[in-house]
């Protein structure tokens, strides 16, 4: 075969190879091979020493002509590799797609919802309090004296400059009496804090909610009334209240309240100890003393305890969410653990 036939057949192969490249490394070989400095073409440009003279003419620009062949066949290609190409692995479109995953609010946050929704549809607002306080909004001005047990270190959590970090939200009671005048319907949730030992029913700090109605000829038929819907509507249309005497320092006449067992309808079981009832919070008509209190920081007599009267309570939110989603240790409310939080 003479040089001019072999450059022909270099030409064909070449454009063949060009065209089955697939990608622009396998074009990038397909280039070495024909251009490249040790390429087909060298070798056969090599070879012109063993033409006759007259026929160098032709050989030499046949090579030219296979040469610029192939270079502008080589940039097609490029270009088509380039666009047609797609950049990494196809997507597999039979995989499972990727699930956003909705959050809900904590369960605490659920628990003081449902309660707050209870009370506001009966008509009391929510009102809000510090949680760093004083003295006189914590103990003095609900009518805790001086030497009160509650007053110990070992139950309030005092920081400096005469602050202390509020241990009930009865504080809130004092907070929005100083604000509005009579009538007052308001419940408040909120943290508090008390140097307690941690363990499966006690956190240094937690979640009470206060109610306070203060009005004429308000008693505490009115008190047992609220209170005995928002236990129907929070536990179950058939669940039943009693109200223990109690003493708490703001209130006069005081109650605890118990509902009838959530988990044997007061048959008697392990949770209710075998008695059939469950406290839930603390409860009384408001002491006249608290109202003097307030009068005397207002510096009217708006809250005259002749003409007003009212009721408050206090219950712990965390205890009512223990109970009602079935939580046996406090301490999972505060640990941010998904595993638990994602099951309310
Ligand atoms: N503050 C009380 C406590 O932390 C709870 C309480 C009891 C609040 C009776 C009240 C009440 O408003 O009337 O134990």
């Amino acid at each position: 075969m003479s040089l001019l036939d072999d450059f022909v057949a270099a030409l064909e192969q070449g454009k063949e190879a060009i065209s089955a490249a697939a990608t622009s490394d396998a074009l990038e070989k397909v280039r070495v091979e024909y251009l490249g400095r040790s390429g087909k073409l060298r070798d056969l440009m090599a070879r012109i020493k063993e033409v006759a003279k007259e026929e160098k003419g032709a050989v030499g620009q046949k090579m030219n002509e296979v040469k610029d062949a192939l270079t502008g066949l080589l940039e097609n290609r490029t270009g088509e590799l380039a666009s047609s190409a797609p950049s990494g692995p196809l997507p597999d479109p039979t995989l499972p797609g990727i699930t956003q995953r909705r959050g809900t609010r904590h369960p605490l946050t659920q628990t003081v919802d449902r309660i707050a929704a209870i009370f506001e549809r009966l008509g009391f607002s929510i009102a809000d309090g510090p949680e760093v306080e004083d003295e006189f909004h914590n103990f003095d001005a609900l009518n805790i004296p001086e030497n009160h047990p509650a007053r110990d270190s070992f139950d309030t959590f005092f920081l400096s400059n005469d602050k202390i970090l509020r241990s009930q939200t009865s504080t809130v009671q004092i907070r929005v009496m100083e604000k509005i005048a009579p009538p007052v319907r308001i419940i408040a949730p909120g943290r508090v804090y008390r140097p307690d030992t941690v363990d499966a029913t006690h956190f240094y700090g937690f979640s009470q909610l206060e109610g306070l109605a203060v009005g004429e000829d308000i008693t505490f038929a009115d008190l047992k009334g609220t209170l005995g819907v928002f236990a129907r509507e929070m536990f179950g249309k058939d669940t039943a209240t009693r109200f223990r005497p109690h003493f708490f320092p703001f209130t006069e006449p005081s109650a605890e309240m118990d509902v009838s067992c959530i988990f044997c309808q007061g048959q008697g079981c392990k949770v209710c100890k075998r008695s059939g009832w469950i406290e839930i919070l603390g409860c009384g008509m408001v002491d006249p003393n608290v109202f003097l209190a307030v009068n005397k920081k207002r510096g009217t007599d708006d809250y005259d305890p002749e003409k007003y009267s009212g009721f408050a309570f206090g219950l712990g939110i965390e205890r009512i969410a223990m109970l009602t989603l079935g939580v046996d240790d406090i301490r999972r409310f505060f640990e941010n653990d998904l595993r638990f939080l994602r099951q309310f």
